[in-house]
């Protein structure tokens, strides 16, 4: 039988050795940022997502990592300036948004929080899960298309501009700047999302949207498409793993008991269907977006991003993935482990 090496077993496996190489000497964050930077600067796997056209013109060559620990300390490697869409990223935000207004129940109860274990646009997913019970709707989780459509419909607000007010406020404390849209992005989207517009009918009809689900869809059109960089999405994941402050800002974005929920769901379908994988080596609750971008986060440590566009088949950028794992592993980031990061 050929034996298969995934992107990050092959992270994994480097990282251990360069620990060794190393010796017991923990690298610093901005070592550990900067070797993983020159590591992969060069490589050359993966391809830009193409079904959004605008997404095909990115330069694929853009990469910035950034790590922010809890207590606001900012390190960085590459282009950690230039925007790409968050994509489906802003997803955790808008599930945590939903999560802080109506409550962790109000996700459990009305989507449910469980793998799909398929890809994130999957309509066969949504017909052959189990449904949750009570509601007689299928069970998916606010991370995959379906689920991530519908958390948008729940956010409240008398008119569309009101729930976008909402929607982007948060991404922006978050991020602890304004954000905007990346117009061509949403434009682009917007043209061509046909298979959205039929989820976004299909919740309807299950029930999981109440009433517009155009609304719904164009909303989530709009989020997916907001401008960010490395440093805005590693703010944003070191938001997650400071207990809901914004380390850079202080700004108060979530509840700290409201956390663990949306970490939770980061860690069992943030990367879709190589959630597993991803989570036995590195134990990081992530999200990718097919915009190039992943977070991760290492509760009480810190938030790391990277931007990269090439993506693997699964729809996850090849190098974010990558540097995120040498990364986390050489700082004694992965939860599981119990290591305490060096300084
Ligand atoms: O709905 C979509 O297809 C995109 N706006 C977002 C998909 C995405 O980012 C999946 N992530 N890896």
């Amino acid at each position: 039988m050929k034996r298969h090496v995934t992107p990050v077993a092959a992270a994994t496996i480097a990282a251990f050795a360069a620990a060794m190489t190393l010796g017991a000497q923990a690298p610093s964050p901005q070592q550990a940022v900067d070797a993983a930077y020159a590591k992969y600067k060069t490589l050359q796997e993966g391809k830009n997502a193409d079904y959004i056209p605008a997404l095909a013109k990115v330069d694929p060559n853009l990469f910035g990592v950034a790590l922010v620990t809890v207590d606001g300390k900012v390190f960085t490697a590459g282009d950690v300036r230039t925007e790409v869409s968050i994509q489906s990223i802003s997803k955790v935000f808008t599930m945590a948004q939903v999560i802080q207004e109506q409550g962790l129940d109000a996700i459990e109860k009305r989507i449910g929080v469980d793998a799909t274990g398929a890809r994130f646009n999957s309509i066969i997913a949504v017909e052959s899960v189990k449904v949750v019970q009570g509601t007689g709707a299928p069970e998916m989780n606010p991370l995959v298309n379906p689920g991530a459509i519908s958390a948008t419909s729940m956010v409240k607000g008398a008119s569309s501009d009101e729930v976008w007010k909402k929607i982007i406020g948060f991404h922006n404390d978050s991020a602890g700047r304004q954000l905007t849209v990346l117009q061509d992005v949403y434009k682009s989207e917007s043209d061509t999302n046909q298979r959205n517009q039929a989820i976004g009918a299909l919740m309807l009809a299950y029930g999981y949207i109440k009433n517009n689900w155009q609304q719904a869809v164009d909303l989530y059109t709009r989020q997916c498409s907001i401008g960010v960089n490395a440093q805005d999405l590693a703010n944003m994941a070191a938001t997650l793993a400071a207990g809901g402050t914004n380390p850079v800002t202080k700004k108060k974005v979530l509840d700290t008991d409201k956390v663990p929920g949306v970490l939770a769901v980061m860690a069992t379908a943030g990367l879709y269907d190589d959630s597993g994988k991803w989570l036995y080596h590195t134990g990081l609750p992530a999200k990718s977006g097919v915009g190039g971008g992943i977070i991760a986060v290492s509760p009480g440590k810190f938030g790391i991003a990277v931007v990269s566009p090439p993506l693997d088949d699964a729809g996850n950028s090849i190098r974010a993935q990558r540097a995120i794992a040498d990364i986390s592993n050489a700082l004694g980031g992965n939860p599981y482990a119990g290591k305490k990061v060096g300084s």
